[in-house]
């Protein structure tokens, strides 16, 4: 099987570019191989390759600078996506994509399911759904993968944000009225891959059990942002992998005393069911995964 990955080098796509790799010939596209802000590119580049499966886990992700680039978000995010859509449509391919918690306002109540009505707060939000419902109106066969708080060993994240202020001392801000459940990198991606793997087996048999949609997949769990900062914390000590700054600790604050450009919503948590029903699939407790990248940063 070919597979075409866009965003190799991002925190995602690092990950998927190992775990598929268990599938078959993985062609890997970063910023240099494939500008995601010239749709045009992409036509030419799926052609050459010819791929069963397009992933794209490029994206425009700097939440705060979209609200002064929406423009070039929603080209990365909406337009490039949507000639993804239409080139996978045109040569009957899979596309695997992935979009966000954040094309919701998050006053719910309860977890998103994939049938909630989007509506997004800030242009980043705005850029995710462009490319969600420029995928829908396509029709090509797809699984649109919604996560949330995705962290990594490698990239710019919360989780290594924290550990980089704990070396600098003083106190820190921290939203504790923002609910979500972070979500390891490393599993979406064996997620992804066990997702391909059956869907590209149905394809081929003519069986497809679960049509074309979309799927949450997030780590199991719930905290806010303050209660992540404070696990990071506590295991980063307990194995030794930080010493913290005597001056430094972190302080709960709620969402409104935020001074981030853009606004964030204040519940990010999706409901897991439909891909336990239809693929069998409930990701690990978000804890678990993040004693994991702790472990893995440790060797660095
Ligand atoms: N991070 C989160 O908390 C989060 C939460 C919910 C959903 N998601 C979604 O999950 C997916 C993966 O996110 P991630 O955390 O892996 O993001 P990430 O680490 O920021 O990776 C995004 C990748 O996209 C690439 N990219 C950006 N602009 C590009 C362009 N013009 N042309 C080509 N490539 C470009 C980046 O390239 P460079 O490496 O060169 O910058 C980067 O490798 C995205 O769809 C994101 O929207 C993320």
């Amino acid at each position: 099987m070919k597979i075409l990955l866009f965003g190799s080098n991002g925190q995602l796509g690092w990950e998927l570019a190992r775990s598929l790799q268990a599938l078959g010939k993985v062609f890997s596209l970063n910023r240099q191989s494939c500008d995601l802000s010239k749709p045009e590119l992409i036509p030419g580049i799926i052609d050459s390759v010819k791929p069963d499966a397009i992933i794209n886990a490029g994206a425009y992700t700097a939440v705060d600078k979209a609200e002064d680039e929406e423009e070039l978000a929603t080209t990365i995010n909406g337009i490039s996506v949507g000639v993804m859509a239409e080139e996978a449509k045109k040569n009957n391919i899979f596309l695997l994509h992935y979009s966000t918690d954040y094309v919701f306002d998050g006053k719910k109540a309860e977890p998103y399911t994939e049938e909630d009505i989007p509506n997004p707060i800030n242009a980043y939000g705005r850029s995710k759904l462009a490319g969600e419902l420029a995928i829908k109106q396509v029709e090509c066969d797809y699984h649109i993968l919604r996560t949330t708080w995705v962290y990594s060993c490698r990239g710019n994240n919360f989780l290594k944000t924290i550990l980089r202020l704990s070396k600098e001392g003083d106190e820190v801000d921290i939203v504790n009225d923002a609910y979500g459940a972070p979500t390891f990198a490393r599993n979406l991606a064996e997620v992804s891959t066990l997702m391909l793997a059956k869907r590209i087996w149905q394809h081929s048999e003519g069986i497809l059990e679960a049509p074309s949609g979309v799927y949450n997949a997030t780590d199991t769990g719930e905290t806010t942002w303050f209660g992540f900062a404070e696990s990071i914390l506590t295991a980063a000590k307990e194995k030794e992998i930080l010493k913290l700054k005597s001056a430094f600790s972190i302080k709960p604050i709620l969402s409104q005393e935020c001074t981030l450009a853009a606004k964030r919503p204040k519940n990010s948590l999706l409901n897991g069911d439909k891909l336990l029903r239809d693929y069998g699939i409930r990701l690990p407790v978000w804890q678990n995964s993040l004693g994991l990248c702790l472990d893995e940063l440790c060797l660095y």
